[in-house]
């Protein structure tokens, strides 16, 4: 049986996301054209494109592999090897011009995630992970944060793009917002994960999150010493549409806190904005 350490995949990865966001560059000094696949879910010919791009070379060197990506790739053949393909994590964002975006590459073999790229063009940041190899920012190690105590943590999140009258995070924004030093929602869930690697935020959740968003990122979390599972501690699957990741020292008090809001428990009622334009002075 030959180990997934025989085949290199991460400098094919590292040189396909560098490729990738280049051609992400390119576009954004540009003006594109937003096109809507749902209400606000937008998608541009950047995503499309990078999607080409990252296939092309995913065949030529690993033609017999299966590929999974965002914007419509399907290779199902039954093969060991398996990519998840975000060409272009945080669309809004590079349509609007913020700049804060990726490409998010994964490689799973025989269902276990065995390497994870992730590449910020407008960074040149460079998160790479290969299972049991730790996890690395532009070659150096990084590890999850220090920080034990919520009340002290820097979290994030996002907010699915369908469906969103139908999503309760809003209830969870409030609540872990009032008992963390904060909660930032920047657009991206692939690098939502990389802070949390890197030691930038404590942790992260969201809802509703796909294959290709997660991928790469929970390797990264995992194998830099934090800790993935649902919003009950249960362990995190691919399919799973629950993400809750920690630098593992808060994860029991994320999962209380979780529990607590479920249930309906010491939940702060939101403020009234009625209220408020009552009663404001000026
Ligand atoms: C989105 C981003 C965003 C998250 C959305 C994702 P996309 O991915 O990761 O942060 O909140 O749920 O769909 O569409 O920009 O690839
Ligand atoms: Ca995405
Ligand atoms: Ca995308």
């Amino acid at each position: 049986m030959t180990s997934h350490k025989s085949l290199d995949l991460i400098s094919p990865m590292q040189v396909m996301a560098r490729e990738a966001g280049s051609l992400l560059m390119e576009y954004f000094h540009q003006h594109v054209k937003i096109e809507y696949k749902g209400d606000v879910d937008l998608v541009t010919v950047a995503d499309r494109k990078s999607e080409a791009l990252i296939l092309e070379k995913i065949r030529g060197h690993f033609p017999k592999h299966d590929v999974m990506g965002e914007e419509g790739t399907r290779i199902e053949t039954g093969s060991e090897y398996k990519w998840y393909v975000d060409p272009l994590d945080g669309t809004t964002n590079f349509a609007h011009g913020y700049p804060v975006f990726c490409v998010s590459l994964a490689v799973e073999r025989r269902g276990q995630r065995v390497a994870g790229v992730i590449y910020d063009p407008t960074r040149d940041e460079m998160f790479v992970a290969e299972l049991g190899s730790g996890a690395h920012l532009n070659g150096q190690a990084i590890h999850v944060s220090a920080i034990a105590n919520l009340g002290e943590c820097l979290i994030g999140t996002g907010f699915p793009s369908q469906k969103r009258h139908k999503n309760p995070n809003i209830y969870f924004y409030h609540q872990l917002t009032l008992r963390t030093h904060g909660v930032r929602r920047a657009g991206s869930a692939a690098l939502d994960l990389c802070n949390v690697a890197s030691g930038r935020y404590e942790g992260f959740w969201e809802f509703n999150l796909n294959p290709w968003d997660t991928a790469a990122g929970v390797l990264i979390v995992e194998e830099a010493g934090g800790k993935v599972t649902d919003f009950y501690g249960g362990e995190f699957q691919i399919a799973s549409r629950e993400t809750l990741a920690s630098n593992g020292l808060v994860h029991a008090a994320l999962l209380h806190e979780f529990q607590e809001i479920f249930a309906g428990h010491g939940v702060e009622e939101l403020p009234s904005p009625v209220g408020y334009a009552k009663d404001r002075k000026l």
